[in-house]
């Protein structure tokens, strides 16, 4: 696989192509399939590792997605027409103020490619989702990050860093890799004190299983002519994330400047009749939020018996402090057949984000988590009486 190093030898053909930002970016590292996983150990394994719904897809929409399977030889509607239709209805909007994307990555990109140009400036929180950071430089932007306070954005502190230059802000509430969240209060007062050009792109990916009250009033926000563009995604809450597809709601001209760049095929057929079955699977929808906060509720219960530091987090995942090097830890729970993230990316060398599983595939990580523990503290033992 080609690395960025591959591009710093003057020597490489390929340097002369690429752009300076884009060789500046270095590669996500993807782990390994869990099937190769499993093939190496010899035995099954989990993963806790993306966020995605345990407790899988809706059937409706595995059924939907089967039927549409049939069509496949066909290009999907590209204007994603029923889909957006539906999710006008849901959200009392003119339909031409949504735009679908291939998972709310793609609608991140599509921002930056519309609007970021080289010497232009992007706003974040620092650890917040690397997609915002990877998407801004490839097109040439300066990406500005806002210090957090306690491991949650700090809206003050967001625009503080808002420069002339600046013409996009990237907020992930909540936020990941921490699992905060900011009040829709919050994120008023930082729309009322920003210039009109600057755009608030709010990631709402995990919006479904936020339980607090006074979270979001985004689509209002919305409604009110806030230059917002709210993303929401069927990767999390519908387990979806393999089919790829999310969706943005915008004013009519952002929604109709994305379009101009979008492809125009972004969005697939199958994904979009799986998206739109789910919508309508509440049962699905209903025992997701709630396992996950039976759940949530289990796991963090377990690591304060053991004395283990985490982020209060009310995603579907949770930032765990271990004190130890992540990536050891890592590899550690790797080899017992747990696949967690490390968050040496994020500056956070000793911390790792765990999603919150079944029941029992929680019980597996706390119980590799506890033989990972020991075997360290026995290493550590050793290499202080040698
Ligand atoms: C905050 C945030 N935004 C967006 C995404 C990407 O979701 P999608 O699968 O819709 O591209 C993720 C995935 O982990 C996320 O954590």
């Amino acid at each position: 696989m080609a690395t960025s190093r591959s591009f710093s030898t003057s020597r490489s053909p390929i340097s002369h192509l690429v752009t300076a930002w884009a060789r500046s970016l270095e590669p996500y590292p993807p782990g390994k399939p869990i099937e190769e996983v499993e093939r190496e150990l010899g035995h099954p394994a989990i993963k806790l590792a993306s966020n995605e719904n345990p407790w899988g897809p809706s059937p409706l929409a595995v059924e939907a997605a089967t039927r549409a399977l049939q069509k496949a030889s066909f290009y999907p509607d590209g204007g994603g027409y029923y889909l957006r239709e539906k999710l006008a209805a849901l959200h009392q909007l003119d339909m031409d103020r949504i735009i679908l994307g291939a998972g709310s990555t793609e609608l991140i990109e599509l921002v930056a490619r519309t609007c970021v140009a080289p010497g232009d400036d992007v706003v974040v929180s620092e650890k917040s989702f690397y997609i915002y950071d990877t998407a801004t430089r490839s097109m040439g932007g300066r990406i500005i990050k806002a210090p957090m306070r306690e491991l949650a954005c700090d809206l003050e502190a967001i625009r503080a860093a808002v420069t002339a230059k600046t013409k996009i802000i990237y907020l992930a509430n909540p936020n990941n890799p921490t699992g905060t969240m900011f009040t829709a209060d919050a994120l008023e007062n930082l729309l009322d004190s920003l210039p009109a050009w600057i755009l608030v792109v709010l990631d709402e990916a995990y919006y479904d299983y936020v339980p607090a009250p006074g979270y979001s009033r985004s689509l209002d926000q919305v409604r009110e002519g806030r230059n917002l563009l709210v993303l929401r995604t069927f990767s999390k809450v519908h387990g979806l994330a393999g089919l790829r597809i999310g969706y943005g709601v915008g004013s009519e001209q952002l929604i109709e400047a994305l379009n101009r760049v979008r492809s125009p095929f972004n969005a697939s057929a199958v994904a979009q009749a799986a998206a739109m079955a789910a919508l309508d699977d509440h049962e699905h929808l209903r025992l997701s939020v709630e396992s996950n906060a039976r759940e949530m509720e289990f796991l963090t219960r377990e690591l304060d018996a053991r004395g283990i530091r985490y982020t209060p987090s009310v995603a579907n995942f949770v930032l765990i402090e271990t004190g130890r090097d992540c990536n050891e830890d890592f590899r550690q729970l790797l080899h017992e057949g747990v696949i967690v993230r490390p968050m040496k990316l994020y500056d956070l060398p000793t911390s790792l984000r765990v999603t919150v599983g079944t029941h029992a595939e929680n019980r597996t990580f706390l119980e590799a988590l506890d033989r990972v523990s020991q075997l360290t503290m026995a290493l550590e033992t050793v290499s202080v009486k040698s």
